[in-house]
Order: C-alpha cells, then structure tokens, then sequence
C-alpha cells in the first residue's frame, strides 16, 4: 500500500528527504479527560433513567439496562483493541502528521490513522449481540433494527475505503447515499413530518406526507450528518467529543420522551434510538481515551462517517429527525459558512485548518471558512486543546439551547 500521508498532499518532511519519521510511541489509553468529558455528558441522561426505572415498562427497562451495560462491555473492548489495531495499521502506512502541531518535534510523529475502525466494528459486534436480549424472531422491529445496522456497517466499510485511498471530495460526499440504501429499502414507517405549531397556521396543516419524497428526506438527510461530523473535524478530540455530546442529548431527548408517553410504539421507538446511541456513546469514549489531546491515534473517515451515519439512523428510526437537525446547529453553521469553499467558488486546501505557531503554541486562525478558524478569529488565538473544549461548550449549549426550545414552546411539534 502506497504512503497514506504522500496521497494526503503532505508537504515534503523528514520522511521525503530519507530520514525515518519516528512513529508514535504505542498508545495508552489516558482517563481523565474520557471520565470528566463522560460523566459531565451522561450525567443527566442517567440520572433520568434512574429516577423513572420505576415507572417504566419492566421489559423495556431491562432492554435499556442491557443495552447500558454491553455498551461499557463496548467502552473496554475498544480501550483493549486501539493498540493491537494501531500497530497494524501503521505497518500498512496508514498514518498521518498532526497538522496542528507541525514544527514542533510533536508534528513529525506519525499517528497511526482510520482507528475508527476499531470503534466501528465494536459498535456492530455488541448491537447484533443485543438482539439476542430484545426481540423474539418474529419482532416487527427486526427487519428495520437490521436495515439500521446493514447501513451503518456499510458506511463503515465506505468510511475505510475512503481512508486507504483518498477518495476526491466530491465524490466523497456522495458516499453516504449509496449506504443509507438497506435503510431506504426496509423502511415501512411513517412517511409523514410535523409542522411546528407556529406555521400550522400559514400552512393550514398539522403534518405533511412526503410519500416518496420522505425516502428521499431520509438520504439527505444520511448524507448531510455524516458530512457535517467529517468537515468540522482536524482538532484532537473534536470529531468524537461533538460525537459524544450530540449522542448525549440524543440520549436525553428519547428518556424524557418516553418517561413522558404511555404510548408503548412511541416508547418503542425511543427505545429503538437508545439501543443504537448507547452503544456509540460507550464505543466512542474508548476511542476517545486515546484521541483527547494530545491524539496518540487519529479516527479517520471511517468514524467520522460511522458516527454520523448513526446519529442520523437513531433520528430517522426513533421519529425525531426534525429535533436531531437541531442538536446539529453548530454543524449545520460549520456547513452553511463552509459552502463557496465545498462548491469550489472560493480556492479550497486539502486542509482548512489553523496556523501553529511553535514557538508559542498557540493556533491562529486562517482565512479558510470553516468555525474551527472562526472561532480562533472571534476569541482568540489559543491552544489546540483549548479549542477544541471552546467547540464542545458551543456544541453543548446549542443542545441546551434546544431543549429550552422545546420546554419553551411545550407542544411545538405535538
Ligand atoms: C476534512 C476537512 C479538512 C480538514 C480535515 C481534518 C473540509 C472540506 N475538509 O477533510 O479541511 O483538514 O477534515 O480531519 O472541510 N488531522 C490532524 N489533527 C486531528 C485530526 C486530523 O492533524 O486531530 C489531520 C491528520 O493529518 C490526518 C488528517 O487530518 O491524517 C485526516 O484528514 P481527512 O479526514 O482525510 O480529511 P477530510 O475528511 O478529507
Ligand atoms: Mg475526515
């Protein structure tokens, strides 16, 4: 396999000039950052749980509390593979320089790449095992829960090859549509969106039915999260940490459904969206160990894609895909902001990322459009790790934000 980092456009470095770039040193998971980032996110997800487990159905909190419980199972079997993967990978080449450490003797480690992969294949192991626990062979949730995991597994698969061979942008963003496809194809649910209560009134209609046209919604809408995780990314840690707090509220939003409802399809839907976000939370804090800063594995475009192909099928299959869009504020702002730059109306680098400056160690913001490089103009040059929390505090307040939408305008959808 040819280098990794020469088909990434790398300017010429130690490597290219036959000197032997030192690899990184084996990765060791590091916790405290993953403990703080964890309990800070699921705390009032649990706490939820804990207070409702009474109240609840007994068999679907049973499948809530396995679903948790595989999902810590997933959490440690990532922290025990990253390594074993890491070396592998790294003997095939598939590293990359830290581009935001570039100058410093940090910038000239290779780190190994696409560990997302490791993510990804947990992920997948531990929700086909979940099955085993939660549905009987004739459930009618089957058919959908497998559509789910064929479309993420595909992603995946996608997301790797994307990685090995350095797919060009445009038809990288297309990727997604081709594995929404299994989804497509099973989904038998309903075709119909809410209207906000505030236009029902110019509109003259509660809800609309796509038909079709919501299959189509449904693509977009694959298409849209997985690149948006992808393009707000290049920062240690911040293409899992916005992973993890988006999932986190995701998680929240289908508790307080369900402990709110005696509907049992409503429940069930929820449900459905928490057995898929468990498991991504637990996997992706393993990954996160040893991705915070300073990243001592890089994820690739296999997670990027990964993460986002599940938060948009947890959306899509638990019926909450207007709410998913807006735990995506700062991505969909990352997105509007980027768009001369994606559609080539302004020059676009391979990299859109700050410039590092060694001697400080700060990071500065450049012209490229992108909120990594508004951020840094708007507040300041700062550290790299500083950057990336400022990010995840603006992620978490859009989710704040939104819920004290829906508390505000009780009813906006229902
Ligand atoms: C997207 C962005 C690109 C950004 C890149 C970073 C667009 C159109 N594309 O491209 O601007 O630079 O993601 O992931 O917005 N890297 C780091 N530090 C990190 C993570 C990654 O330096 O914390 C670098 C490494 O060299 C790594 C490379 O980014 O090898 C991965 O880039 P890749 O995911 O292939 O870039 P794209 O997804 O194509
Ligand atoms: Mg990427």
């Amino acid at each position: 396999m040819a280098d990794v980092r020469r088909r990434r456009g790398f300017p010429a470095s130690a490597n290219d000039k036959g000197l032997a770039a030192p690899a990184a040193s084996p990765p060791t998971p590091r916790y405290t950052a993953t403990l703080i980032f964890g309990s800070v996110c699921l705390a009032a997800y649990i706490a939820l749980f804990a207070r409702h487990a009474r109240d609840l159905d007994a068999e679907l909190c049973r499948s809530i509390a396995i679903s948790f419980c595989m999902s810590v199972g997933a959490f440690f079997a990532v922290i025990r593979l990253v390594p074993v993967v890491a070396r592998y990978v790294l003997k095939r080449n598939m590293f990359g320089y830290d581009i935001n450490k570039k100058g410093s003797p940090a910038g000239s480690i290779q780190v190994p790449e696409s560990l997302g992969i490791v993510t990804g294949f947990v992920f997948v192991v531990v929700t086909i095992l979940f099955q085993i626990f939660c549905f009987s062979p004739d459930s009618a949730w089957l058919l959908e829960y497998n559509a789910a995991l064929t479309s993420i597994l595909f992603m995946i698969l996608l997301g790797f090859v994307d990685d090995v061979l350095d797919i060009p942008w445009r038809v990288k963003l297309l990727l997604p549509s081709f594995a929404a496809l299994p989804l497509l194809m099973a989904y038998a649910g309903h075709t119909t969106i809410v209207i906000p209560k505030p236009l029902r009134a110019y509109l003259e209609m509660e809800v609309l039915d796509l038909g079709v046209l919501y299959k189509v919604y449904m693509g977009l809408l694959a298409v849209f999260c997985t690149n948006a995780v992808n393009i707000l990314a290049g920062v240690n840690g911040l293409e899992v940490g916005q992973t993890l707090v988006i999932s986190s509220a995701i998680l929240i939003h289908n508790m307080m459904q369900i402990v709110s409802s005696s509907d049992a399809d409503y429940q069930q839907a929820h449900a459905f969206s928490i057995y898929l976000t468990q498991p991504l939370v637990g996997a992706s804090l393993g990954l996160l160990c040893y991705n915070w800063y300073p990243s001592s594995v890089f994820v690739g475009d296999t997670y990027t894609y990964f993460a986002g192909m599940t938060m948009a099928v947890a959306g899509i299959l638990g019926h909450f895909s207007e709410t998913l869009l807006l735990f995506f504020l700062p991505q969909i702002i990352n997105f509007v902001y980027s768009i001369p730059q994606l559609f080539k109306w302004v020059p676009c680098p391979r990299h859109r990322l700050p410039s590092f400056e060694p001697k400080t160690g700060l990071l500065t913001g450049s012209k490229d459009m992108n909120l990594v490089n508004l951020f840094l103009r708007w507040f300041g040059r700062c550290t790299e790790r500083q950057l990336c929390i400022r990010l995840l505090i603006f992620q978490g307040l859009c989710s704040g934000f939104c819920f004290l939408l829906r508390f505000l305008m009780a009813g906006w959808y229902k």
